[in-house]
């Protein structure tokens, strides 16, 4: 039995994280839980919202399953998933954006994958006031952690038998810490040569890189044409979201914070206020973290048995919840998954 640290989150975060509960117990799922408590309540009560006994509880298990956390705009405590990034030191954020079938959505055949490097940049949280007359916040990249979010990226690739990664940037701009990045990737690249758009070039994995602004544009226009983008955290966190807009939204899309002694699987969605305690929420995405989770830990056959289960049920489309165009709540939802377990 595999040990698992689960946080619920908060906002929806019960809500989905209870539909994992129930489907991974009908699912006969080789995992037991330890459930634990972080975000804004937990800081109301102890003053701190990622207390000690939560990061020990994942480092004890080295696997945790997450809800999303709320985390206050402009003021108050800092983002728990950013600390436990860095505290953990997960430092590559794996986001498969693929289409579903039977999901309504602008495209199709979209199979993208973003890895985002998960512990610095402008998230490295390195701010300061000047006075009250200025703000200033410092873009921090450094090398070894180009070189590991670039291995890593190369690496996914060659296992996974991706054709292309795109390194994405603006070393236009940002000619030193984002031209860091880009040297980085240009260096570890060099052996697959070529230009990855022309289609007469045989490489095995095409490798091109693609700036920040226009990889918005071609992503919207021609989504199909990509395969595997890398890039710093920024732009990873908007550009995630713009690829989860490409298959139906936020609802479906899951990510794993990976380093080299843990892994923290969670959706890419936050907290959702908006429909939080309404049982409307898509626990696809979650639902789709602990997929990941399930193949991290080596349970292939009962990864596969719930993710045909979900994707069963968003073909007939006969359950669906609001956000995609449905009348079915989080529970009936995930009724239908268990039923098909
Ligand atoms: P959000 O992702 O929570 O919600 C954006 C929109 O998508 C909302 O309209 C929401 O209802 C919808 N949505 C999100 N997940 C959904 C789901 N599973 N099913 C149906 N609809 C869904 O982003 P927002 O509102 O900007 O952030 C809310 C809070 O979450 C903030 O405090 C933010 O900091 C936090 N957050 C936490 C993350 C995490 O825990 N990893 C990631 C992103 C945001
Ligand atoms: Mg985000």
């Amino acid at each position: 039995m595999h040990k698992v640290s689960l946080i619920t989150g908060d906002g929806i975060g019960p809500e989905i994280v209870g539909s994992v509960k129930k489907i991974f117990k009908k699912a006969g799922a080789n995992v037991e839980f330890e459930e634990m408590e972080a975000g804004i309540e937990v800081y109301e009560r102890e003053g701190d919202p990622l207390p000690k006994s939560v990061v020990d509880s994942i480092k004890k298990n080295k696997v945790a399953l997450k809800g999303p956390i709320t985390t206050p705009v402009g003021k108050g405590f800092k983002s728990v998933n950013v600390r436990l990034r860095k505290e953990l030191n997960l430092y590559a954020n794996l986001r498969p954006v693929k289409s579903f079938e039977g999901v309504e959505s602008k495209y199709k055949n979209i199979d993208l994958v973003i890895v985002r490097e998960n512990t610095e940049d402008l998230y490295a949280g390195i701010e300061h006031k000047i006075g009250d007359y200025a703000c200033e916040s410092i873009k921090l990249i450094t090398r070894p952690a180009c070189d590991r979010i670039v291995d890593f990226a190369v690496d996914y690739c060659n296992r996974l038998d991706r054709k292309r990664l795109t390194c994405v940037h603006k070393a236009n701009i940002m000619k030193l810490s984002d031209g860091l990045f880009l040297d980085v990737f240009k260096e570890k690249t060099a052996v697959f040569k070529g230009n990855a758009a022309d289609e007469k070039n045989e490489q095995k994995l095409k490798c091109d890189d693609l700036i920040v602004d226009a990889c918005a544009m071609n992503l919207v226009i021609n989504p199909e044409k990509y395969d595997t983008l890398v890039m710093p955290n920024l732009y990873g966190d908007i550009i995630s979201d713009l690829c989860a807009g490409l298959v139906g939204g936020l609802g479906l899309v899951a990510g794993a914070n990976i380093g080299e002694d843990y892994a923290v699987f969670e959706a890419v969605h936050g907290s959702a206020p908006d429909i939080a305690g309404k049982n409307q929420a898509n626990p696809t995405a979650i639902l789709m973290a602990s997929i990941m989770m399930l193949e991290h830990l080596g349970e292939m056959e009962t990864a596969k048995k719930i993710d045909n289960a979900i994707k069963e049920v968003l073909k007939k489309g006969e359950v669906r919840t609001p956000d995609l165009g449905g009348t079915s709540s989080t529970d009936e939802f995930t009724e239908a998954v268990c039923e098909l377990l």
